[in-house]
């Protein structure tokens, strides 16, 4: 990637969009959010943006970029209506078609080099492979609702090939950061009323936000990233695991064990997203000898709850 290269991030704004920007923007790139608030975009990240609604506008954004990113989706957490679950696959799968259509609308000269579009390691089921046989990229897909959004999702994303374009689908672990699932349990937890969520011996697929960056910049320059990449961290560990490591980095107990039957009541179908059992390796990164910032998940937790992270920029909303 040139240093003055424009590159379109689609969910710029998000918790895992908002590290990608700051990350394109330490690299020189030129960012282009597209969303459903460009304004806000604009005032908040401090980068151009256009909407969803101004087709003409995306396919302007989309001509001449380096690069085309997604990483938009309503959240998965939440008691799973029939309304929501619409959301939830709509938000992936059209808004990632409506990039594709903008990418095809570009001169074939002027399209993006790569398109790297989020998925989830959902993809492979809610119960897939085990501690002694995680599953790696060949493995097949689940066959729950969060899957099938999956499978539907990273197939909008591979209708770029058509054009030309290099398509890499990041399966992504649990984000550990400032935001996402530790955002959501830190509050509880600081209370020392949080504990693991089922029998805490569920195969915990995370990755640190710090090396979801490092794999994003990394699928823009290396031509070998193509495809299904798992984007999770080279430590494979249970719930447990991560539950007390942010009960020891907050300096609280973890013992209050949350039974599945109070997730479930909770958040409904929702629930089994946050009860699933995935034992998944990062097998294309480990090939490439891969780096990673946080190479296990006490230090990714360290890290997202403010110990040794880098600070927030200014302005920048803790989440
Ligand atoms: N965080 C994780 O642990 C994790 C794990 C696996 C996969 N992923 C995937 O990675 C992607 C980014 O995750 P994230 O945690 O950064 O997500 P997020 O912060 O919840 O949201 C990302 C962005 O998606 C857009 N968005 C949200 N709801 C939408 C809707 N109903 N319609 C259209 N756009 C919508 C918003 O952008 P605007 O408001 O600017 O439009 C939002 O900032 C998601 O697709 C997620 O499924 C995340």
């Amino acid at each position: 990637m040139g240093t003055v290269a424009k590159v379109v991030i689609a969910g710029g704004t998000g918790f895992v969009g908002r590290h990608v920007v700051t990350a394109l923007q330490g690299r020189g790139a030129r960012v282009v959010v597209v969303g459903r608030s460009p304004d806000a975009a604009r005032a908040r990240l401090g980068v151009e943006a256009v909407g969803w609604r101004d087709a003409s506008g995306l396919a302007a954004a989309v001509t001449g970029a380096a690069a085309v990113l997604s990483f938009v989706g309503e959240p998965v957490l939440g008691r799973w209506t029939r309304r929501k679950k619409a959301t939830i696959r709509a938000s992936r799968v059209e808004t990632t078609r409506a990039l594709v259509a903008a990418m095809a609308s570009a001169p074939a000269g002027a399209r993006p080099a790569v398109f790297v579009s989020a998925s989830a390691v959902g993809y492979y089921g809610l119960r897939a492979g085990r501690e002694d046989a995680p599953v790696d990229e060949t493995a097949p897909p689940g066959d729950d609702p969060l899957a099938r959004i999956c499978v539907a999702w990273e197939a909008a994303a591979d209708e770029a090939r058509a054009l030309g374009v290099r398509v890499v689908r990041l399966r992504l672990g649990v984000v550990l950061g400032d935001g996402g699932f530790v955002a959501q349990v830190r509050p509880v937890a600081r209370l020392g009323l949080f504990g693991p969520l089922g029998s805490g011996r569920q195969g915990f697929p995370w990755v640190s936000v710090e090396d979801v960056c490092g794999v994003v910049l990394r699928t823009l320059d290396d031509p070998d990233m193509d495809g299904a990449v798992n984007v999770t961290g080279p430590a494979l560990c249970d719930q447990r695991r991560v539950v007390r490591a942010i009960g020891a980095t907050l300096g609280r107990p973890t013992f209050l064990r949350v039974p599945a039957v109070a997730v479930r009541a909770l958040f409904g179908e929702g629930a089994n997203v946050a009860l699933a059992d995935t034992w998944v390796r990062p097998v294309r990164l480990e090939r490439a000898r891969h780096p990673f910032v946080h190479p296990t998940p006490e230090a990714a937790v360290a890290a997202a709850l403010g110990r040794g992270r880098a600070p927030l920029s200014a302005g920048e909303p803790e989440r």
